[in-house]
């Protein structure tokens, strides 16, 4: 794995698209600062000032692994909860891939697919994570409420340490859980996932859908009942 360190960029996911023919599997961009961080559903991710994780990791798994890669954003949130829990804190997971502490998000994943020709290519795998914001800057994200790993634990984050332990979790079983899809992960995803039996909103495409969460399917689905009838979502956003 090679780890490519720059100050301040747009974006690591698209540093990481412009240069992907030069990147080799396994690259990871890791920017100091990030000018113009973007989410899911084009959405902003704010830079909350020096001391946050903004990475993004190249992979060029074959496509044969695509039932996995599928999945592998909410691999990445399981790598990231475990990460948390070893400092003594209790993540939550909420479809498909945010990690919340005490109900507030403190890391964000973006997968992006390279595809070149209609030929498939490989994925930027984006990730950033809230590590010593200033409890003033939290006010710059107004629509959510979030919160950082030194606000929880009440001291400043080796960014540093916490990249190198975050990249070794990931690796260390990467290549499992292409073999073996969401049956790898189901069982922690699932006790970490929250909401379970809670009536949610959630919004798919341009329409709202609501119902009581009753869990996942072996594919990392979203399943919803309402009205004594399930549901399956591969995608949205929960409000
Ligand atoms: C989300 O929660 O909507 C996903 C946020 C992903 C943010 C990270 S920061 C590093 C990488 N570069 C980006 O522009 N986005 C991802």
């Amino acid at each position: 794995m090679q780890v490519l360190e720059l100050e301040t960029i747009d974006s690591t996911n698209l540093y990481a698209k412009n240069n992907f023919a030069s990147l080799s599997d396994s690259s990871v961009i890791h920017a100091l600062r990030q000018s113009s961080g973007r989410g899911r559903f084009d959405r902003k991710w704010v830079d909350l000032g020096e001391g946050n994780l903004f990475l993004s990791i190249v992979l060029k798994p074959s496509l044969s692994y695509m039932d996995s890669i599928i999945n592998i954003t909410q691999y990445m949130s399981v790598v990231l909860s475990n990460l948390f829990e070893s400092y003594g804190l209790i993540p939550q997971i909420k479809w498909p891939n945010d990690v919340l502490i005490n109900n507030k998000k403190i890391a964000g994943i973006l997968c992006e697919v390279i595809n070149e020709k209609n030929e498939f290519k490989g994925l930027v795998l984006g990730v950033g994570v809230n590590l010593n914001a200033l409890d003033s800057s939290l006010g710059l994200v107004t629509d959510k409420s979030i919160t950082s790993l030194n606000l929880e634990i009440s001291r400043s984050i080796d960014i540093f340490s916490f990249r190198e332990q975050l990249l070794s979790m990931f690796f260390e079983n990467y290549n499992l859980f292409l073999e073996n899809g969401f049956e790898f992960i189901k069982k922690d995803y699932i006790s970490k996932l929250m909401m379970i039996n809670k009536e949610i909103s959630i919004q798919v495409f341009n329409e709202i859908k609501s119902g009581f969460v009753k869990g996942v399917t072996d594919s990392g689905e979203l399943v919803l009942e309402n009205d004594n009838k399930e549901y399956v979502l591969t995608i949205g956003d929960i409000l």
